[in-house]
C-alpha cells in the first residue's frame, strides 16, 4: 500500500479538501491516527516538550528525531509523513543536507519541516535541489522562544504581516512544498494561503488555511499547564481516544474546527 503524496495533497489545496494533520511519536499512535483518516503526520520537536518534558523544543537532537520518525513510519502505511529538522540542525546547508538526509534514510520521513524566513530560503533550494521536499515554518518560531520573548501572536502590524506574506512567496521560490503557520492573525493566514500554491496548514492561524494541524497531546487534553487558545480537548467531548482523533478529523474536514473562539 503507497503514502499518502505530494501530488494528492496539492489537488486537496486546489479542491479545497480541508488538509488534516496531527503529531505524532510513536507506532501506536501512527497507526490509530492513521486508521481515523489523518492525512499527515508530523513527527514535531514539540516532542521534546510532551514526551521528554523539556522547558523548550532546543534540547532535541537530530537522534532522538530519527528514533521517533522511524517508529512512527512503523506504525503507518498510507499516512504522509515530516519530520521536524531540530534547533540548530541546518544553520549550514552542509549540515542541513546530512541532517535532513538522516531524517529521509534512517527515519523514513517523506518530508523534512525546518523554521525561517528569507533566512532558509537558501537552505530550503539546497535541500529541496537533492529531492529532499521541504515544509516551512512560519509566524510563532518555537525554536527562536528566547529571541521573541515567549510563545506570542506574530504578524500583527502591516509591516511584520506583509514580512511574513513575502517569506511565504519567497521560501514557495525557493522549493518549499507545503507550508506550516503557527499563531497568527486568521486574516493574514488568509492572505498567505491565497498567495501561494503550495498547501498552507495552520495552526491557531484561523479557519482558512488549507489545513489545520495540532499537537496531539494537546488535544487529547493532556497538556501541562494551560492549553493554548487555539487547541480543543476532544477527548473531553467524546469520551475515547479513537473517537477524539476522529471527531478532530471530521471537524477539520467540515470546517468545525477552528471555531471563531479558536483563532487570533
Ligand atoms: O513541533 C511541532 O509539533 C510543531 C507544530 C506546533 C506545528 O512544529
Amino acid at each position: 500500500m503507497s503514502r499518502l503524496n505530494l501530488t494528492r495533497l496539492r489537488k486537496m489545496k486546489v479542491e479545497q479538501n480541508k488538509i488534516v494533520m496531527l503529531t505524532a511519536y510513536d507506532a501506536s499512535f501512527s497507526h490509530l491516527l492513521e486508521q481515523a483518516g489523518v492525512d499527515i503526520i508530523l513527527v514535531g520537536d514539540s516532542l521534546g516538550m510532551v514526551i521528554q518534558g523539556q522547558e523548550s523544543t532546543l534540547p532535541v537532537t537530530v537522534d532522538d528525531m530519527v528514533y521517533h520518525t522511524r517508529n512512527v513510519i512503523r506504525g503507518s502505511e498510507t499516512v504522509f509523513v515530516i519530520a521536524d529538522m531540530p534547533f540548530m540542525s541546518y544553520s549550514n546547508n552542509e549540515q542541513a543536507i546530512t541532517n535532513a538526509a538522516r531524517l529521509m534514510a534512517e527515519g523514513g520521513a517523506q518530508m523534512v519541516k525546518l523554521e525561517g524566513g528569507a533566512i532558509v530560503a537558501d537552505t530550503v533550494k539546497q535541500l529541496t535541489e537533492r529531492g529532499i521536499p521541504v515544509c516551512a515554518h512560519l509566524g510563532l518560531l518555537p525554536q527562536s522562544v528566547h529571541r521573541l520573548g515567549g510563545y506570542r501572536v506574530q504578524g500583527r502590524d502591516t509591516d511584520t504581516a506583509q514580512e511574513l506574506i513575502d517569506d511565504a512567496k519567497e521560501l514557495q521560490l525557493a522549493g518549499a512544498d507545503m507550508l506550516v503557520l503557527e499563531c497568527v492573525p486568521a486574516d493574514l493566514a488568509k492572505r498567505v494561503t491565497s498567495a501561494v500554491d503550495i498547501p498552507v496548514i495552520g495552526i491557531g492561524a484561523g479557519s482558512d488555511c488549507d489545513g489545520q494541524v495540532l499537537v496531539l497531546y494537546d488535544m487529547l487534553g493532556l497538556t501541562i499547564g494551560k492549553r493554548p487558545r487555539f487547541s480543543h480537548d476532544f477527548l473531553a467531548d467524546t469520551g475515547a481516544i479513537p473517537a477524539a482523533v476522529t471527531k478532530y478529523v471530521q471537524d477539520v474536514k467540515s470546517g468545525q474546527f477552528p471555531t471563531q473562539e479558536q483563532q487570533y
